[in-house]
């Protein structure tokens, strides 16, 4: 069973005044579903646009992919992670609603451990 990673980014079908309120929802409904399939992860809303990180099993996410693209709360989904990975970056969080600058933050977190991992296998730094 590989550990696997989707993200995306989708625009809100959502009326701006109760968009937040409606997201913190459905991150709430979101909890139970993904405690029982072994996904956590991480959703954000800004400037009217979803961007969501799913961790777990591969054969799960894509199961839940099916649901959240049919969701009429949202569209045009545009993947822009689809791959494996080593460690979950939300362990403790079944769908956390975070606020896009920790959202941001996590993802930069990513690409400068990621670039750190690949800088120690090749034993090399530019300068
Ligand atoms: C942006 C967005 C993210 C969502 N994320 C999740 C999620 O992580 N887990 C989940 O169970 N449902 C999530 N949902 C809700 C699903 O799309 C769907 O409504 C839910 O799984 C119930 O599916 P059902 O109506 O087929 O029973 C999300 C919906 C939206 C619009």
């Amino acid at each position: 069973m590989r550990l696997w990673k989707i993200s995306y980014t989708s625009i809100a079908a959502l009326p701006e005044e109760t968009a937040n309120a409606d997201a913190l929802v459905i991150c709430a409904l979101a909890e139970q579903y993904n405690a029982l399939h072994g996904i956590t992860g991480v959703l954000t809303l800004h400037r009217g646009r979803f961007a969501q990180v799913l961790e777990g099993p591969e054969t799960a996410l894509r199961a839940l992919m099916a649901r959240i693209i049919a969701d009429v709360r949202h569209h045009t989904v545009k993947m822009v992670a689809d791959g494996p990975i080593f460690k979950r970056r939300y362990a403790d969080w079944s769908m956390a609603f975070s606020d896009p600058k920790a959202f941001v933050s996590d993802q930069l977190d990513d690409v400068l451990e990621q670039t750190a991992a690949v800088t120690r296998a090749l034993g090399t730094t530019w300068h």
